[in-house]
């Protein structure tokens, strides 16, 4: 069956993020633990099973727009390969193909991720301040920087997140918006989700966005733009340059959240927070048809809950930030 993807909740869903690999070389601890468990290679979905499910998920769930997530893309050997393949699905229904990545190994991807078929990439950046950026993830910052001009030269549009931590990086609010306009990229500012590993998550730690504005109107001025299906609220200064905020903390945006996510083994999840999910590998691995997959897929949408504005604080979950892709 043909049909759009639906909530018992009545919202209907657009956007699959797909995660391709729970591995990072990062240690951005908002995100990873210390010392990561990764998953084994043989229970992590082979780029046929990622094929099957984004087409199945274009063709009979009405899926227009797939964003490739981590852990981190770009560390997953046939990235291109794959990126290429779901690229085809654009003859099929899919409007746009997204990744999110850290950058460090964009400079030698950006090329043929465009050429693959790549729309557009978000990048997680989190200080400007070089010392500052290694002590957060435990890695350079100039790789990520070359990825991002690496990016732009080849004409794919970039996003830039940040998210901000009380008495970690909130003093990089103004550089970052400067640096992002001297950039010609748009940042977001994103509240702390309590989604890490070691339960350091705690609502003092959350820079919210009523601060991050009270932060930026102390030098520019501000004005709201109107707000779309996407997480981030958006913002325009006088001298034009936008920039986001996505508020999940102080301003839960449940009511019109439109997207699931697929983790590296194959789990679908239908919210960030969900505390379970459905496995679709033992389907795959079983060869059950694609009525099958849909039903199990269908099913664990439609019993999604509100979302984190039913339960808000910590909870604990099955996965963590860099296995559920964000
Ligand atoms: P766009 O399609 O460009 O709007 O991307 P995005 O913001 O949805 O994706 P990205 O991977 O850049 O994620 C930015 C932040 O938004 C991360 O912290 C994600 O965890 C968070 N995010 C993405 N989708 C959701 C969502 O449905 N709910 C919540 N609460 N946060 C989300
Ligand atoms: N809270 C908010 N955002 C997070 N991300 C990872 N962990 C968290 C968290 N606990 C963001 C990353 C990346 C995106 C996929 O998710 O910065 O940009
Ligand atoms: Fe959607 Fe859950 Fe995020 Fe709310 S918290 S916007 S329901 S994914």
């Amino acid at each position: 069956m043909n049909s759009e993807l639906k909530d018992q909740h009545g919202r209907v869903k657009r956007k699959l993020r797909l995660s391709l690999t729970d591995r990072c070389q990062f240690r951005c601890q908002y995100c990873m633990p210390e010392t990561p468990k990764w998953l084994p290679r043989d229970s992590i979905l082979r780029q046929e099973e990622i094929v099957r499910i984004a087409t199945l998920a274009v063709t009979q769930l009405r899926i227009t727009h797939i964003r490739l997530t981590g852990g981190e893309p770009l560390l997953r050997k046939d990235v291109v390969e794959i990126t290429a393949e779901l690229a085809k699905l654009k003859s099929q229904g899919l409007e746009k193909l997204s990744m999110t990545s850290n950058a460090a190994r964009l400079d030698d991807f950006a090329v043929p991720l465009k050429a693959a078929g790549l729309d557009d990439i978000n990048i997680s950046l989190d200080a400007i301040d070089a010392d500052l950026f290694q002590t957060l993830t435990k890695a350079p910052l100039q790789p990520v920087l070359n990825g991002i001009a690496a990016a732009k030269k080849v004409g794919l549009p970039v996003k830039v997140n940040a998210v901000l931590m009380k008495g970690q990086n909130q003093d990089q609010i103004l550089p970052m918006l400067e640096w992002a306009a001297a950039e010609g990229v748009e940042l977001r500012f994103i509240e702390f989700m309590p989604l890490d590993s070691g339960h350091q998550w705690d609502e003092s730690l959350v820079v919210t966005e009523t601060e991050i504005l009270n932060a930026v109107s102390e030098k520019y001025d501000i004005k709201v733009l109107p707000k779309g299906h996407e997480p981030a609220t958006r913002y325009q200064l006088e001298s034009g340059q936008t920039f986001g905020i996505i508020p999940t903390i102080s301003h839960a945006f449940c009511g019109s959240c439109d997207r699931i996510r697929i983790t590296a083994k194959g789990t679908v999840f239908a919210c960030l927070f969900s505390q379970t999910g459905t496995e679709l590998l033992p389907l795959l691995r079983e060869n059950a048809d694609d009525e099958a997959l849909a039903k199990a897929i269908r099913g664990d949408i439609w019993n999604k809950h509100r979302g984190y504005i039913d339960h808000p604080g910590y909870v604990e979950r099955p996965v963590t930030m860099h296995a559920m892709g964000g």
